[in-house]
């Protein structure tokens, strides 16, 4: 088939990637020349593994094409994807202007049948807008449906989750579309749940607040189990046995970030609220969360006194391990609360600084852990990359100054720590 996707992110490049390695011909469109004409050369823009490799191979093939231009793209595309960002405003509102401008183009472009599907996570309300803007926009003998296919794949896992997803959600009111995404999925094996438009995102929105739910659960059940001397994961891992709970998305620790919990949380929130429903469940989960990420500063000042002047050194600033993305990463509210109390800060992270350079300022950037933990007063432990759970312990014994350890991921053992001299605390043990 001939498949356009419009937007190159995580999501966008990722999918079409693995949709040309099945076969597929495959157009990706994009709006900054500078970053078409890299993926042409194979230059990914984002750090995800494998997919340099997947997009050259397709590219070098022949399947997979990076244009600026929707002309040789849209028309005949027997689906075009809306994989553009959708950020949240100040108001906690899904940010809808990108993808309404593209929206305009692929209108301007459409010629013969096309499925028109939505990947971006986006409210409820929004293919009846796609609608009236396409129905605007095209020529008469063109026809379109419209459908939502959203994504669940993962930041550093996100090849082998397009590939091998746990299921494949396809929204639409339309036969004719349903029967053509259908068959665009059918190289991937696994249950496919067919829906109109709107249960599709809320599968989406639902999902991944959902997610953050359990997150934010393990840091309040971690948070009591410090305050009662219980053994915070102890008792996740008990929970976790009963298959009904299962054990995933139950580790607590700074808090979640990335591009899709915080984002979704607050639209869902918001979707809610213009629908007359309080979601006081999701609010509560924000709270915890932005408590999580606070409580790994409170641990800092409680174990050195005071912040002021003291030097910290932070090992991980990406939002999770096998990424470089630094979108709503705790380390950046956390970063922020360490200046406003007097501290310097050295921060390290294998993949992430380059970027989050571009978002935090006023500390130093090392260049090995070992530098970001030399002469440290306090060691903060944000991400946990796996390069920092091979350091030798006792090697950054001998490299600090003081001797405090906050491990914000639980990486590191705490009686082994103690051993070692350090004043180590984790989160919920
Ligand atoms: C998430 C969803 O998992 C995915 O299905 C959706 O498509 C996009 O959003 P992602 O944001 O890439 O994926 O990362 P994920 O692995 O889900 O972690 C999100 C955040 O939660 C990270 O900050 C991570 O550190 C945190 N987290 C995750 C926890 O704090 N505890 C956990 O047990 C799991």
């Amino acid at each position: 088939m001939k498949v356009t996707f419009i937007g190159h992110g995580y999501v966008g490049l990722v999918t079409a990637a693995v949709f040309a390695d099945f076969g597929n011909t495959v157009y990706v469109i994009g709006h900054t020349k500078e970053k078409i004409d890299n993926l042409k050369k194979g230059i990914i823009p984002i750090f995800e593994s494998g997919l340099a490799e997947l997009v050259r191979k397709n590219v070098d093939a022949g399947r997979l094409h990076f244009t600026l231009d929707y002309t040789p793209a849209i028309p005949h595309s027997d689906i075009v994807f809306i994989a553009v960002g959708t950020p949240p405003l100040a108001t906690g509102e899904a940010d809808l202007s990108t993808i309404f401008e593209v929206v305009e183009k692929i209108g301007k472009h459409l010629s013969g049948y096309t499925v028109v599907a939505t990947k971006s996570t986006v409210p409820v309300r929004t293919n009846r807008k796609i609608r009236e803007i396409l129905d605007k926009e095209k020529k008469k003998d063109a026809s379109f449906d419209l459908a939502s296919t959203p994504e669940f794949l993962r930041e550093g896992t996100a090849i082998s989750d397009t590939l091998a997803p746990d299921r494949v959600v396809i929204g639409t009111d339309s036969e004719r579309a349903q029967k053509v995404l259908v068959e665009l999925h059918k190289p991937i094996e696994t249950q496919i749940i067919l829906t109109n438009i709107e249960t599709a995102e809320m599968i989406k929105y639902a999902s991944n607040s959902f997610l953050a739910t359990k997150i934010s659960y393990a840091n309040a059940i971690a948070k009591l189990s410090e305050l009662t001397g219980a053994d915070g994961l102890k008792v996740l891992e008990g929970m976790g046995m009963d298959n009904r709970i299962n054990n995933k998305f139950l580790s607590p620790g700074a808090g979640y970030g990335g591009s899709c919990f915080p984002k979704d949380v607050q639209a869902l929130i918001s979707i809610s609220r213009e629908y007359g429903y309080d979601f006081g469940l999701l609010r509560e989960v924000e709270r915890i969360n932005q408590e999580a990420i606070m409580d790994i500063v409170q641990k800092a000042e409680k174990m050195l006194s005071t912040l002021e002047g003291k030097t910290v050194g932070i090992l991980g600033l990406a939002f999770k391990p096998n990424t470089d993305d630094m979108r709503d990463a705790p380390s950046i509210d956390i970063i922020r609360e360490l200046l406003d109390r007097g501290a310097k800060v050295k921060a390290y992270d294998p993949e992430a600084v380059k970027v989050a350079a571009t978002k935090i300022k006023g500390i130093e950037f090392a260049k090995s852990a070992r530098e970001a933990v030399e002469g440290a007063d306090i060691l903060l432990l944000l991400t946990e990359w796996n390069d920092f759970r091979k350091m030798d312990p006792g090697e950054i014994k001998k490299l600090m100054r003081g001797k405090a350890v906050v491990d914000a991921r639980n990486i590191w053992d705490p009686s082994e720590m103690r051993k070692l001299g350090f004043e180590y605390i984790g989160v919920g043990r």
